[in-house]
């Protein structure tokens, strides 16, 4: 701002406060205009000082920057758009990005990044677009890394040592749109099954998918993990250990067991019946008979009755 150089002591005391807010000054090897820092190629080694407390938009990238300082980033509550690739960042902890909740870009591709604590993205809830590509010592996210971020819609995690991810990690991401994946050393095993059940499901772009392959095991190596969920689910859905063949076998003598208590039971019920049928069937007979006898005694007794005729009128 070129009102630093105002002339009187009123305009120092204007400036200076000016200075708190809006920054007055551009870090060494930058170039700052309208509300822009740019330290592209700066050969900085560290974080600058002096950025224009008003920034909206900060290129650092192209430089050997290994820490970014939470205090001084987080007086930056205007940035939007912070671009760090290729730099040598080891690690984003929990408070790095807790000043700037409004970023919407983020760029730590190309860095050498080994931790992203989980709570590092915490107050991002603004950002669109989170790139760490190409961080090769990078070996797991934690599933609480994207829990807040919900405007994200494109995520670059190319080129990383992520053998693995939790689908909870994705849960909240409900505005994704675009997800890089190619270039890991993915290891498709049954821990990983929910994951690509989620890259079948959801529908989402993968402009890589044919270079996003499983590295581990032998049997899938090669398969586009956007691919492998129906092999791998028939794999680990259908693959037995010793204690499932033990159960199974239990299953079976159970099933055989009451199987053959059961047809036990039926040959006993059905001898039963047919016993209790077939003395009840002799009652029956026993019935006849006797009705047979009060028919003739009937039929003696009307004969008689009817005197000479010798017929009975009955029949
Ligand atoms: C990157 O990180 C790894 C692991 O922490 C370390 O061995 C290596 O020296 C680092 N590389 C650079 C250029 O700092
Ligand atoms: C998510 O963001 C909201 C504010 O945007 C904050 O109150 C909350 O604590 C955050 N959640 C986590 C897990 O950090
Ligand atoms: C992430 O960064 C790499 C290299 O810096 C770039 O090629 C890629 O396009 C970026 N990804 C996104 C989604 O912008
Ligand atoms: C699958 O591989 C990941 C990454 O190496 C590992 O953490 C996990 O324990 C493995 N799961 C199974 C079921 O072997
Ligand atoms: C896949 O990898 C090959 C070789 O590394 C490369 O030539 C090709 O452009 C990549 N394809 C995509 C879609 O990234």
């Amino acid at each position: 701002m070129s009102r630093a150089s105002g002339p009187g002591p009123g305009w120092l005391l204007f400036s200076f406060g000016m200075g708190l807010v809006s920054g007055s000054r551009c870090p060494n090897n930058c170039q700052c205009q309208a509300q822009e820092v740019i330290c592209t190629g700066a050969q900085l080694t560290e974080y600058p000082s002096d950025i224009p407390l008003n920034t909206r938009r900060l290129y650092l990238n192209d430089n050997s920057i290994r820490f970014l300082p939470a205090m001084n980033l987080g007086l930056l509550s205007d940035l939007v758009y912070l671009d760090c690739q290729k730099n040598l960042i080891q690690e984003v902890m929990d408070y790095t990005f807790v000043g700037v909740f409004k970023l919407i870009y983020l760029d730590l591709s190309f860095n050498n990044l080994t931790l992203i604590s989980p709570y590092s993205f915490s107050m991002l809830s603004n950002l669109v677009q989170l790139n760490i590509s190409s961080n090769p010592h990078l070996l797991s996210l934690n599933k609480y890394t994207f829990a807040n971020t919900s405007s994200l819609r494109y995520l670059d995690l190319r080129n990383t040592g992520l053998q693995t991810l939790d689908h909870a990690a994705f849960h909240n991401l409900i505005t994704l749109q675009t997800l890089y994946l190619s270039g890991n050393p993915w290891k498709c095993n049954c821990s990983f099954l929910d994951f690509t059940i989620y890259l079948i499901m959801s529908p989402l772009n993968h402009p890589d998918e044919q270079n996003a392959t499983c590295l581990e095991p032998t049997e899938l190596a090669g398969w586009p993990i956007t691919k492998v969920g129906n092999p791998l689910r028939y794999m680990c859905v259908t693959h037995l250990d010793h204690q499932d063949y033990i159960f199974l076998l239990l299953i079976g003598f159970c099933i055989f067991s009451a199987g053959t208590v059961a047809a036990w039971l039926t040959g006993v019920c059905a001898v039963l019946y047919q016993n209790a049928r077939r003395r009840s069937s002799e009652d029956e007979a026993e019935d006849e008979l006797g009705q047979s006898v009060e028919a003739s005694r009937r039929i003696f007794q009307s004969r008689v009755e009817s005197g000479q005729d010798g017929f009975p009128q009955l029949i």
